[in-house]
């Protein structure tokens, strides 16, 4: 039996006194019409992504997996996560896997601008990681005694029909296997590290989620300040497993691993006054490296800081390539509010996106999604103050007319939602690649 570890008191309390939780136990779900049934159901899926979120919190918190040590005796702990891991050792974090839902953009489509950085991914990731997997599922199913799915019944009246299907498939397989060996003869290698070292709320994480999404891979994210234990060489340990567990994910399918918040870890030196730290950059390097023995696994590590990564360390690390993203520029920023307001569906007048785009020169991806949000919030707030009359049964068709983003509101938020680009020294990005080369 589990032993109730320290602080799990509090973390309960934390959780079952949350206004989403106790809104989630008391909430009233309804479901008698399609729309009432999709607002529940969103409703749900956003409380779920929370509570994916905090028992992620809670399994690094107290390095256990699930089912957990909830628990007063007797308490039915709330089942999530795969039983048949309850024997293995924890993972640190999960491999996610993104489910396609059909009203929300997938893959590259979600992603306004960044057209530059989308067709280099499509060309050194996308399309020969493609052909790739396309070609070890051929060469697999070439050989039938590995593919335990494939005995045909050759009795079958429709055997011979069959047969002639096959045979077109095969050909077409051949036609595929000698395609790629010709492409092999370029030896192009697929490269397999990235670094991200742009401003904040840019994008970094979306876009590699956004990656994991068209490739339909796997997707482990790791932020380095989590390897931290204030335990004497315990963080080294934590490297060494982690990386050890993310091989071993990797040999079953591929994966992106996406390293956040690089420069936690691998700092410069001159911060790194103590020799523990001095161990676990080195640690990490050669875990890192390390990894040319995992080809499944594509790392791109990401930093808002690229001033604090030691240049040293930098020249030693295999990432193949270094990339910068400048904040949006009026093309993508013009995108981006249709994406968060047309796309999204919010009911607006017709909005002129250029000079919104215009107004926002130097606001981030992340500013113009809160500002969307916030306008939003804003527009819908005179149908909630419509409660009045909805209860007293005294609604008429008028009170439904009228309920858009107008051009102005659009204008007056950006106005009162500045730049949070504000708050960043931009000159650490200037050159920065060129002086630490
Ligand atoms: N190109 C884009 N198209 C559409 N939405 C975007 C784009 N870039 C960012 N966003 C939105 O902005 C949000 C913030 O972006 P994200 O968290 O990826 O920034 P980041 O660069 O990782 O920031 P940080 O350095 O703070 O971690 C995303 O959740 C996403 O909704
Ligand atoms: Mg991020």
């Amino acid at each position: 039996m589990t032993q109730k570890q320290p602080g799990f008191d509090a973390f309960f309390t934390a959780i079952t006194t949350s206004p989403e939780f106790k809104s989630a136990m008391t909430k009233d779900w309804k479901w008698d019409s399609l729309d009432a049934l999709e607002a529940s159901l969103r409703q749900m899926e956003s409380w779920v992504e929370k509570a994916a979120d905090i028992m992620k919190n809670f399994d690094e918190k107290f390095n256990t997996h699930l089912p957990p040590t909830w628990a007063t005796p007797g308490a039915t702990p709330p089942k999530t996560g795969n039983p048949q891991d309850e024997s293995k050792t924890p993972p640190a974090v999960e491999v996610q896997h993104f489910v396609r839902k059909e009203w929300k953009p997938w893959g590259f489509e979600a992603v306004a601008g960044m057209d530059e950085l989308k067709a280099e991914l499509q060309d050194s990731f996308i399309k020969p990681l493609r052909f790739k997997f396309l070609v070890e599922k051929l060469k697999k199913q070439s050989h039938p005694e590995l593919d335990s799915g494939s005995s045909v019944n050759k009795e079958s009246e429709k055997a011979k029909e069959d047969n002639e299907i096959n045979s077109v498939w095969q050909k077409n397989n051949e036609l595929i296997l000698r395609l790629y060996t010709e492409y092999e003869k370029f030896k192009i290698s697929i490269p397999t590290g990235m670094l991200f070292y742009w401003p904040p709320g840019t994008g970094k994480t979306f876009i590699t989620k956004k990656l994991a999404e068209e490739l339909g891979c796997g997707f482990i994210s790791k932020n380095m300040g989590e390897f931290g234990s204030s335990y004497l060489h315990q963080t080294t340990k934590n490297i060494k497993d982690f990386f050890e567990w993310a091989k071993k994910a990797a040999e079953n399918e591929p994966i992106i691993l996406f390293l956040d918040e690089i420069d936690s870890l691998v700092s410069k030196r001159t911060t790194n006054v103590d020799a523990n730290k001095a161990e676990e950059v080195s640690q990490f390097l050669q875990e890192f490296n390390a990894l040319e023995s995992a080809p499944n696994l594509i790392v791109i590590a990401a930093t808002n800081r690229p001033d604090h990564l030691d240049s040293a360390i930098l020249r030693s690390w295999r990432l193949d390539k270094k990339i910068y993203l400048g904040p949006p520029d009026t093309v993508a920023r013009r995108e981006l509010f249709k994406m968060y307001i047309e796309k999204a569906g919010r009911p607006s007048e017709s909005l002129d996106y250029e000079e919104l785009a215009k107004l926002t020169e130097w606001y981030v991806s992340a500013d113009i999604e809160a500002i969307c949000d916030e306008v939003a919030r804003d527009a819908s707030r005179d149908l909630l103050e419509l409660i009045d009359e909805a209860e007293s049964g005294t609604l008429t068709e008028k009170h439904l007319d009228g309920h858009v983003i107008t051009m102005d509101d659009v204008k007056q938020t950006i106005i009162d939602m500045p730049s949070s680009l504000k708050m960043v020294d931009m000159s650490i990005y200037d050159n920065w690649l060129e002086q630490v080369q």
